[in-house]
């Protein structure tokens, strides 16, 4: 789902934009990245994470780029608060700014690398849960998230000219998937496959989320 909804910004900034190079910021194993370099070969992506005893972590997409000749795939190590030597089209981050206690610093780091566009995907969650304590302590205790999530009014305060805001895992389509996918094993998933795409083409949609029972996720593509 991190593809077709990743997928679903780049059409978006490629039609109102002229893009060129994308570079995938704190991109984790980096096979979503991948897979659109496949799809989109005039297109250049830069796939790098900060280094760290756990990262980078992209080595199975290195090994795709290798085995299958992928031409317009480059790795490389970067931290969101270093200083940057070069800029990017598309700047594209996916569930990275919950992990980073400055996001306001970090949302401004993005755009300084972006020539044109910003794409963030994080989770998504309302004033009221997010003002929970216990939901917070959670967060933090099961995946060192600084905050439950974004809502629409806080990406359009950390970035400038949010142009398109989508929900994602939503609650009677992707968030189930997900779910599933984790603890689905590979010969039960390739017996489903078809009704699983159906199923993630299902939570692509136009719609924003304004409540933590519909929707886990949110992004939004930006023209700074
Ligand atoms: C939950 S993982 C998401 C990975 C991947 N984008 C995905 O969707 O699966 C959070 C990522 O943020 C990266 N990260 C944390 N701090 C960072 C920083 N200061 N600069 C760049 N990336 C960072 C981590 O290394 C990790 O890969």
């Amino acid at each position: 789902m991190r593809y077709l909804h990743l997928r679903a910004g780049l059409v978006e900034a490629n039609r109102d934009q002229s893009i060129e190079t994308v570079l995938a910021v704190g991109c984790g194993r980096g096979v979503a990245e991948t897979a659109l370099a496949i799809d989109f070969p005039h297109l250049h992506f830069h796939l790098t994470d900060v280094a760290s005893d756990r990262t980078p972590n992209y080595q199975m997409a290195q090994r795709m780029v290798t085995e299958w000749e992928v031409p317009n795939v480059t790795f490389g190590v970067m931290d969101i608060f270093a200083p940057a030597d070069r800029r990017y089209d598309l700047v594209t981050t996916i569930e990275v700014l919950e992990h980073l206690e400055d996001d306001d610093t970090a949302a401004k780091a993005l755009e300084g690398l972006a020539n044109r566009a910003v794409f963030t995907l994080v989770p998504f969650a309302d004033a009221a849960a997010n003002a929970d304590e216990n939901r917070l302590r959670r967060v933090w205790e099961n995946n060192e998230h600084f905050r439950v999530g974004y809502d629409e009014a806080r990406l359009r305060e950390l970035f400038h000219g949010v142009a398109t805001v989508r929900g994602t895992y939503w609650a009677d389509a992707g968030l189930g998937l997900r779910l599933y996918l984790q603890d689905a094993s590979v010969e039960e998933i390739r017996e489903r496959a078809a009704e699983l795409v159906r199923q993630a083409r299902e939570d692509v949609r136009s719609t924003i989320p304004t409540k933590v029972s519909q929707a886990a996720g949110i992004w939004s593509l930006s023209y700074p």
